[in-house]
């Protein structure tokens, strides 16, 4: 917990200066809740490491779309990475400058670039020959030049999660180094085009620097001989992947000391670094409370059954993650192993297995950490469960920036 906004006081969990069983109390469970302050820290975190090197960093909007998060991000000065029009739609609407946006994804649909054009934004990250070839027609179209990269496959092992793994050969991102040089001088020639950068994002969840280093060194050599073949170069976008530590006792990797090394890489050649982090600016700012529903014991296991399920947390079904779970008051009492679990209707509904957890009785509140990223958005109404509400801390004070849904919310448009 060290580093986050969250800890005890007073035997009381608390984010920043709210005490987290007020916010139970009041805006009931389960609720994701944030930092605002915590997050604004590690957006400047980026921002500091990078200062005095040309550099744009575009808050990754699939880690946490929720618009009050967004727009805490816009006014610290962030741009945006997307993948999607609904998330061009949120960027929007809270306030940020299209002009600071990266569109990336192997699958634009046509209504999407068209929107993405309209809107301005920065460029686009390109995964295809045809996609190039379709963002070039449809910019003639409207009288526009779109400012591309191209995703380049670096074929690097990123050692993480194979679900969030996406820098290797095998995998449907980016185009394969090894050819792309050829996809940018047949860009280089289409008329509503600005070939200008070169972008890569090899994975999610990377606690070693290694491959992030070895991946910008390939880009870095890539960007000088397409230079030198006469495409200019401007922006090296080294896409987002720095992991935080899920379990409380992982250590911490340097993340500006990262930043330093690509910083020396790349300094004095006239570049301008992009980086599209996620989860490395929120996760470690959020939680998800909920309440003990019960306690049952089987001949062979404890369970321990809380209020939020897969539903509202789906990362340990999915990736098998690790998410520590806290009581909200600090007890006295000893520690037992048990599955914890959700009411949803499936054995893979678990929020950590065979955990040895302080002892927790029916109407105790827990708060399971480092949930702000891939939390929410996740979220599914599966067994028609409401998704939850969300909370922004700001200090000691707080408000609730996405309300619980509604019975009636969940058959809205059947
Ligand atoms: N840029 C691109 C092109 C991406 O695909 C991603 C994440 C990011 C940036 C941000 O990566 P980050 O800094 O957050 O690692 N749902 C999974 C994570 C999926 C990541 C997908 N792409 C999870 O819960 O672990």
């Amino acid at each position: 917990m060290d580093g986050t906004p969250f800890r005890y006081w007073d035997h009381q969990l608390f984010c920043d200066d709210a005490d987290l069983t007020d916010i139970a109390g009041a805006a009931g469970t389960p609720a994701y809740v944030y930092s605002r302050q915590g997050i604004v820290k590690r957006f400047e975190a980026y921002d500091l490491a990078l200062a005095g090197i040309e550099h744009r960093v575009c808050y990754a909007v699939k880690a946490n779309s929720n618009l009050s998060i967004l727009r805490v991000l816009a006014e610290a000065g962030a741009g945006f990475d997307i993948v999607s029009g609904g998330e061009l739609f949120r960027v929007i609407r809270a306030g940020g400058d299209p002009a600071r946006v990266v569109f990336a994804g192997v699958g634009k649909t046509r209504d999407e670039i068209e929107y993405a054009l309209e809107s301005g934004i920065h460029g686009f990250n390109c995964e295809s020959e045809a996609e190039i070839a379709l963002i070039d027609a449809l910019a003639g179209r409207l009288g526009k030049k779109a400012s591309i990269s191209v995703r380049v496959n670096p074929d690097v092992d990123a050692a993480t999660h194979p679900y969030i793994s996406t820098g290797l050969r095998d995998h449907k991102f980016g185009i394969d180094i090894e050819q792309v040089e050829g996809v940018y001088q047949r860009a280089a020639t289409l008329p509503n085009l600005k070939v200008e950068g070169v972008a890569c994002h090899i994975g999610s969840q990377l606690l070693d620097p290694a491959p992030l280093q070895e991946a910008s060194g390939k880009l870095l050599a890539l960007a000088l001989r397409l230079r030198t073949g006469g495409v200019p170069i401007r922006y090296l976008d080294l896409g987002g992947g720095w992991g935080v530590p899920y379990r409380f006792d992982d250590p911490r990797a340097d993340l500006a000391s990262h930043l330093g090394a690509i910083r020396a890489m790349v300094e004095g050649q006239g570049f301008t670094l992009f980086f599209e982090p996620g989860r490395s600016i929120v996760a470690e700012c959020g939680v998800l409370l909920s309440r003990v529903l019960y306690r049952k014991t089987t001949p062979r296991k404890e369970f321990i059954v809380l209020d939020a399920a897969m539903n509202d947390l789906i990362r340990p079904a999915l990736y098998d993650a690790h998410h520590e779970i806290l009581p909200l008051r600090q007890p006295a009492r000893g520690t037992i192993r048990a599955d914890i679990v959700g009411p949803v209707c499936e054995t893979g509904d678990f929020l950590a297995l065979d955990r040895e957890i302080p002892e927790l009785f029916p109407g105790d509140l827990v708060a399971v950490m480092t949930a702000g990223a891939y939390g929410s958005v996740m979220a599914s109404n599966y067994n028609s469960r409401p998704r939850p509400a969300e909370i922004l801390v700001e200090g000691k004070t707080w408000r609730t920036v996405r309300a619980r849904e509604t019975f009636t919310d969940l058959v809205r448009g059947e």
